[in-house]
């Protein structure tokens, strides 16, 4: 009784899976080298054999791509590469009939510098969007307003001729930044919301949220560069008052609708956490990067490699837990768009990268939250080859390469850093199988394909039931048929250990056990903590093998 109980309670979005496409890279059926929205459609029934409920496409809107569509130009319109309205139509009415939801991504800190509201608002200073955006004068010497570096390197100002006034971006100098002061603006990004809410969306992931707010006084930062300037994170993340915005957002959009709303939450704390998500908040879950962080840039010079322990990640995925136990829910993954493969980031041993998907899969799927798998996690692809810059297409990697040389590396270590680091990494093309460009298009990719694609692709895969991708499907079915795995608490296990990340759900009388071996050492536990359960895999009791992750129920 209490466990459907429990269960019940919890919303669809909490009870399902939720998957990432990053649409240029998926699947193209029209043969340019990008992939579109029927490629969306054609793979429907893969995302569902994966238990997939909720399908977040990041930005597909009309847009220049400076940066993949994250430079939004229309939001009413679909991007003619990845096809038209009515494919889009097609994928959330199809998506439906499976039960897989589509889910938006709102691009509202800022706009493409070809949307129409900017190139109005840049035509003069006094038009109908004079205000739409944030401009301020030059300094009296006919510097930027401020020393602020935008989050994709250089000044987060730009000059324009037609104004003479500069304009903020917080990220690339196409990506302007919206005056959300002015409620006509606040209005115009609702009713987009609004359209697509029409339109039979499951919700939505709100981008670069935390950096809507600007604050009252601009002045300039603390130096914390080579380039002799301040990072702009530093002066406008989550400004007092954000909140006000986005109580509104709520109302405006999420309220009386059975939707949910994700947003992206660089420079929010936990102890702030109250306040953002749950009964009092404003969005139903967050996207935190406390546990990406560990691995990547520990230290303030993001490029410099630093030493992390297993207990470090482990502190700061205890710390999501424990605080979103009391206060809304947990968005669990390991990879997005932005991070490279999961399969390399997260471990410092050498071993198997269809082992370690593996390990990452099990805690993914077994722990308390909306699991988020990003496309090709599922395959436990590794970071791509990459042998010079210049066969990065982002514009974040080339500005961070810049930046490397700035610090004092040389092309080599810069090189090395971006290969390590790149958010391309997770944007070359989906493997589907060993066909010419692995089945992502006949044309030529827009990215290079994996050089390891003819051993690891969607069909190789679904043909070895070892595979990390038939893990991933068990591990779906798993937590769709022990309510424990979804609506259970967590708690953490073996608190100390350097090898083995252990957790325990509880709901009602029953009980699962993850054990997950992070090492590629022979671990051990005591079998104490798994009394009573039955293991999912064939395992040595008390033990675990190199690389090797169990889960008991
Ligand atoms: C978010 C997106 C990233 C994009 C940036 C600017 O961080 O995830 O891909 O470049 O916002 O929109």
């Amino acid at each position: 009784m209490t466990i459907v109980s429990e269960l019940n309670d919890l919303a669809w979005w909490q009870k399902t899976i939720a998957y990432e496409v990053y649409p240029k890279s998926f699947l193209d059926t029209a043969g340019k080298g990008t992939g579109t929205l029927a490629g969306i459609t054609q793979k429907l029934d893969y995302l569902q054999k994966l238990g997939v409920g909720a399908l977040w496409i990041t930005p597909c809107y009309k847009s220049p791509m400076v940066d993949n569509g994250y430079d939004v130009a229309d939001y009413y319109h679909i991007d003619p590469s990845f096809g038209t309205m009515a494919d889009m139509d097609e994928l959330i009415a199809r998506g439906r009939e499976r039960g897989i939801r589509v889910v938006m991504d709102l691009v509202f800190n800022h706009t493409s510098e070809e949307c129409a509201w900017f190139v109005e608002s840049c035509s003069s200073r006094e038009n109908d969007k004079a205000d739409w955006y944030i401009w301020r004068d030059a300094k009296p010497d006919g510097s930027a307003p401020t020393n602020w570096r935008s989050i994709f390197g250089g000044s987060a100002w730009e000059w324009c001729e037609e104004r003479q006034q500069f304009y903020l971006h917080t990220f690339a100098k196409q990506q302007p930044d919206l005056n959300w002061e002015n409620p006509e603006v606040r209005k115009a990004l609702f009713d987009i919301a609004n359209f697509w809410v029409g339109k039979g969306v499951g919700g939505f992931r709100i981008d670069a949220i935390t950096y809507i707010k600007k604050p009252s006084v601009f002045e300039d930062g603390d130096v914390d560069g080579a380039d002799g300037l301040s990072a702009v994170h530093a002066a406008t993340a989550n400004t007092p008052g954000i909140l006000d915005f986005l109580h509104e957002f709520k109302a405006a959009v999420r309220d009386g609708h059975d939707i949910f709303m994700v947003g992206e939450a660089n420079g929010v704390d936990a102890s702030e956490l109250d306040q953002w998500v749950g009964e009092r908040g404003v969005f139903d879950m967050l996207f935190e990067f406390s546990h990406t962080l560990i691995p990547m840039h520990k230290s303030e010079i993001w490029c410099r490699k630093v030493d992390w322990t297993l207990t470090d990640l482990k502190r700061v995925l205890v710390a999501s837990q424990e605080a979103t136990a009391k206060n809304g829910w947990y968005p669990a993954f390991w990879e997005n768009h932005d991070q490279p493969r999961s399969t390399v980031n997260y471990f410092q041993c050498d071993g198997s990268l269809a082992k370690k998907a593996k390990v990452l899969g099990t805690v993914l799927l077994t722990t308390r939250g909306t699991p988020f798998l990003f496309q090709g996690e599922e395959l436990g692809y590794g970071n791509a080859p990459w042998r010079s810059i210049d066969e990065f297409d982002d514009l974040s990697t080339r500005n961070q390469y810049e930046f490397a040389l700035g610090e004092g590396f040389d092309e080599a270590g810069a090189l090395a850093a971006c290969v390590r680091y790149s958010r391309d990494n997770a944007r070359t093309p989906m493997q589907w199988d060993a066909s010419e460009h692995a089945g992502f298009s006949v044309g030529e990719p827009w990215l290079p394909v994996h050089d390891d694609y003819e051993a690891c692709n969607v069909a190789a895969q679904e043909a070895n039931a070892d595979s990390p991708l038939a893990w991933y499907r068990r591990l779906a079915s798993l937590r769709a048929e022990h309510p424990v795995l979804v609506a259970g608490d967590w708690n953490e296990l073996m608190t100390d250990d350097e090898q083995v990340f252990a957790f325990e759900r509880r709901l009602g009388d029953a009980r699962a056990v993850t054990l997950a071996n992070f090492s590629n050492k022979q671990a051990a536990y005591d079998p104490a903590l798994v009394k009573g359960l039955k293991p999912i895999t064939q395992t040595t009791l008390g033990e675990l093998q190199p690389l090797e992750s169990v889960v008991f129920v």
